[in-house]
């Protein structure tokens, strides 16, 4: 990509080195599903799990995202695709850094999830898809936020899973039938692939 008279700046500390002098080993895990599938409850579970074992890991939730670094995006086409590049670029940077990354979004666009993976192996860096796989029905009974009911109604326009889509992963690393499987186990089955 041309960046016209911008130059990349390499520092003193290469990854490696950096990575084993904080004993770190950084990796994006890319939480993907309806809203209501569990993303966020999963994450904070894992970002938990692994804190209190001494890891590096930070959330970035899409809701809480949407607060700050994408505040005024909206979620028609364009403004999902910028969300999603935002905190895949953020991800980026906290992998390289040696973090794990736990990030949290619907991101419904395959094509946009597979632009935030290519990022990451541009940059050599592990990027591990998840899919919350819980069907619309239970998404829609939990409704949490009422979210459903409004876009039901019609008062919520251009709703994922609704009126708009939600394109399933093809390749995940990790699959979670967000319906059937306790967030423990999820976790769990999230933390064999980081240390996989
Ligand atoms: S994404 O599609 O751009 O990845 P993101 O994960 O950041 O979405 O935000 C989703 C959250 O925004 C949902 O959990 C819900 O609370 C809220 N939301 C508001 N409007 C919509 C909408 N039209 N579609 C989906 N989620 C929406």
């Amino acid at each position: 990509m041309a960046h016209g008279p911008i130059t990349w700046h390499e520092g003193e500390l290469p990854r490696a080195r950096r990575w084993a002098s904080l004993g770190a080993r950084g990796a994006t895990v890319w939480l993907t599903g309806l809203s209501g599938s569990g993303k966020s409850t999963i994450a904070s579970a894992l970002e938990r799990r692994l804190v209190e074992a001494g890891r590096w890991a930070y959330r970035l939730d899409g809701d809480n995202l949407r607060h700050g670094l994408c505040a005024g995006l909206g979620f028609g086409e364009a403004d999902r695709k910028e969300n999603v590049r935002r905190a895949g670029e953020a991800a980026v940077l906290m992998a390289d850094a040696g973090m794990i990354a736990i990030v949290a979004l619907i991101s419904p666009y395959r094509a946009d999830r597979e632009a935030v993976r290519a990022a990451h192996e541009r940059a050599g860096l592990r990027f591990l898809e998840v899919w919350v796989d819980t069907p619309l029905d239970v998404c829609e009974s939990r409704d949490p936020k009422g979210l459903y009911k409004k876009a039901r109604a019609g008062e919520l326009k251009g709703f994922t899973g609704i009126a708009d889509p939600y394109e399933a992963p093809e390749d995940a690393a990790l699959r979670i039938p967000g319906g059937e499987m306790s967030v423990d186990d999820a976790v769990t089955s999230c933390l064999a692939i980081v240390d996989g």
